[in-house]
């Protein structure tokens, strides 16, 4: 297993945001986390990129027993999450966000240079590889469409070599065409062998890219359902609690 959560519990004072949770990526799968608001989705996923310290249970990276003290400490084991507020700056160009923090540097006569030809050689070969089209890898990042702005966070993520890639509501706030590239770029991670947790109230969205499927309820993992074998329809039912009183009353 290349990402393992057992019995998490996170509490906020006297609320239980999660409650027990186990929770396990493969190499190379697309895992959905669904839930109703409030469920503890958010909650989780700050808790696999170090935003937040669980009170109980533990975190295994590739077999090994981790603790996150910062979300920089994540990102150093290979854990990378996009929010939706995406954390890039708008003000720099493609090529500076991608490389924000990890410039890549050159000596002449001892002195080191940024080497931009690299850079740009890195962004347009990571871009390539998902398939993302920019006007111009020199451009503001703020001029570009949410969609672009995703495949950019994608790209940085890569070039600090995530092998989990974290992404709460990718699709929220975009156009059509541009959900059709978001989904594009997460099954080019898979291509790619990377990892994905994927948050996301859309259930079309989780069917058409996810390989299994996590439904939390009330801080609780209630159920993990391989993509192939459910439908939208008995998942809406698990999020909502509706299949959990079929069950009850036969
Ligand atoms: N920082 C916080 N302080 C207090 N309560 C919080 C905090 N973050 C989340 N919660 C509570 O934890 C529960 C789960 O929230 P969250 O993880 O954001 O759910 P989701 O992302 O599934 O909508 C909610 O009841 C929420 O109000
Ligand atoms: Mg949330």
């Amino acid at each position: 297993m290349m990402f393992k959560m057992t019995g998490i519990v996170k509490r906020f004072g006297g609320l239980t945001a999660l409650d027990t949770v186990d929770f396990a990526v493969e190499h190379g799968e697309v895992m959905a986390l669904v839930g109703d608001n409030g469920a503890g989705k958010s909650t989780l996923i700050k808790t696999m990129s170090g935003a937040h310290a669980p009170d109980e249970g533990t975190i295994e990276m590739m077999g090994k027993t981790v603790q996150f003290r910062s979300p920089q400490e994540a990102w150093e084991s290979g854990i990378a999450t996009i929010y939706q507020e995406l954390a890039l700056a708008g003000k720099m160009t493609v090529v500076d966000n991608i490389f924000l923090g990890r410039e890549i540097k050159k000596p002449f006569l001892g002195i080191p240079f940024l080497d931009r030809q690299s850079m740009r050689a890195k962004t347009g070969k990571l871009l390539k590889e998902l398939d993302v089209h920019v006007p111009s890898i020199d451009s503001w990042v703020e001029s570009m469409s949410g969609g672009q702005r995703q495949g950019i966070a994608i790209a940085r993520a890569l070039n600090m070599d995530a092998n989990l890639i974290i992404m709460d509501e990718p699709t929220a706030a975009l156009a059509v065409a541009e959900v059709r590239k978001v989904l594009s770029f997460i099954k080019a991670l898979r291509e790619q062998g990377k990892s994905v947790v994927l948050i996301s109230h859309n259930i079309q969205d989780v069917f058409e890219v996810s390989d299994r499927i996590s439904v939390m309820r009330h801080g609780r993992c209630i159920t993990v359902r391989e993509t192939a074998k459910t439908d939208p329809q008995e998942i809406i039912g698990l999020i909502t609690g509706a299949h959990e009183v079929r069950a009850a009353a036969s």
